[in-house]
């Protein structure tokens, strides 16, 4: 492995669930890349994997405590806090997000994340129902909303035997999600747009066709080109969403307004994951129509122009353009035609039904482009923007 990390300074806050053992195995892959991992353990994480265990692979002694006179005497709490240029929480427990979310300063740990200037990132790992728990989701909104980095939880069978969405992402996975925050900038100087959402069609001042898209693959895929040092342009159709820090946002309606927004953004590249409308009414009513009086069938409706494949055919084309594709059916096939008919670098293809993609937290995705598909899994959307940008990031060095 590559010193890629060489000298970079981690606190790795271990806390107290089944899957505190993984966070030897990101110790090791961390410290093999050269960074300086101090780890801070809460007292329940003890109860999982020993402090000896991770002081022998961190080769420093493992913090807990945080009215300590000795560790105050040398790299007291504040230290240690302005020290570190990024905190990590892998995994990070319900009872911590809670805690962090709270701005609690109750024990070593959480004291750090509230006095370190550095960036915060949990990994949380919990029961499927501990994660869709309204409590847990309010803490895990108001950590993203003030700016902490939230790696994973992914989807699968649980430590517990439940299956759902909470699992801890795999020590290799966060190793990575750390180097692209560190060693960061993998896209930095580019200009991305993003599209997202639905589009709305006026029929009359009072209806309008959409569809049932929530816009969260593409806010997720805005952020973690944000996270990789891009600059970014988020054109959405309306959303429930609050916008990622740092993204600058265009809010539109219909599929005409999208295509003229986004012919406005001068980008190295474009990722439309917008879920437009693919006809509309020629002429919305200027008055609501009226049923029972054959008003439905004066509506004629006309195709809607394709957003990407404009954009990807015009001289203004960004380097690298790369589409989206909901399928119920055939969704691999569908996707390479895409990728021809448009003129794409890569499409995304997931397939839509049984409760996934459309609103879902969670989605799976296949990368397609020339050289063939790759699978990138069932995982919850921000997983799967992760693992797309650092597609993106390979791409863009080609
Ligand atoms: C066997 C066992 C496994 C647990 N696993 C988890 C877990 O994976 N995620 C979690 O959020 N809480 C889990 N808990 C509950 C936490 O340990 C508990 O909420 C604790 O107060 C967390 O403290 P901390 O966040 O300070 O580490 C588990 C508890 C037990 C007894």
């Amino acid at each position: 492995m590559t010193q890629v990390l060489s000298q970079r300074r981690v606190i790795l806050g271990i806390t107290g669930g089944i899957a505190a053992y993984k966070a030897a195995e990101l110790v090791r892959t961390l410290v093999r890349a050269g960074a300086q991992v101090q780890v801070v353990m809460t007292k329940a994480a003890e109860a999982f994997v020993t402090p000896l265990t991770l002081q022998a692979l961190s080769g420093r002694e493992v913090k807990t405590e945080l009215l300590d006179p000795s560790a105050e005497a040398g790299m007291g709490h504040i230290e240690l806090a302005r020290w570190a240029e990024l905190l990590l929480i892998a995994p990070c427990t319900a009872d911590t997000m809670a805690r962090l979310a709270q701005g609690r300063g109750d024990d070593l740990l959480t004291t750090l994340a509230l006095a370190t200037p550095a960036p915060i990132h949990i990994a949380p790992a919990m029961n499927q129902q501990m994660w869709a728990q309204a409590s847990t989701q309010a803490n895990l909104t108001t950590l993203i909303q003030r700016g902490v980095t939230v790696h994973g939880p992914a989807a699968g069978e649980q430590a517990c035997g439940d299956v759902g969405l909470g699992r801890m992402l795999e020590p290799e996975a966060l190793h990575q999600a750390i180097e692209a925050a560190l060693v960061s900038g993998a896209l930095a100087g580019q200009h991305w747009l993003v599209t997202a959402g639905p589009t709305r069609e006026a029929i009359d001042p009072v209806r309008y066709l959409s569809n049932h898209s929530s816009g969260k693959m593409g806010y997720a895929i805005a952020r973690a080109l944000r996270d990789a040092g891009a600059s970014v342009t988020l054109v959405s159709g309306p959303t429930q969403l609050d916008c990622p820090d740092g993204v600058t946002r265009i809010s539109v309606d219909s599929a005409r307004d999208m295509l003229q927004a986004c012919q406005g953004v001068n980008a190295d590249g474009m990722i439309a994951c917008a879920a437009v409308a693919d006809f509309r009414p020629a002429e919305a009513a200027q008055t609501k129509l009226k049923k029972g009086e054959g008003d439905l069938n004066q509506i004629t409706w006309v195709e809607n122009p394709d957003i990407v494949a404009t954009i990807a055919q015009s001289p203004a084309r960004p380097r690298w353009v790369i589409g989206f594709a909901a399928e119920t059916d055939n969704a691999l096939a569908n996707a390479r035609a895409k990728l021809l008919r448009k003129g794409l670098d890569a499409v995304l293809a997931n397939q839509v039904g049984d409760g996934v993609a459309f609103g879902t937290d969670d989605n799976h995705l296949h990368w397609v482009d020339a050289s063939g598909d790759t699978d990138l899994g069932h995982a919850a959307k921000s997983v799967l923007a992760d693992a797309l940008v650092q597609r993106l990031i390979t791409l863009t060095k080609d």
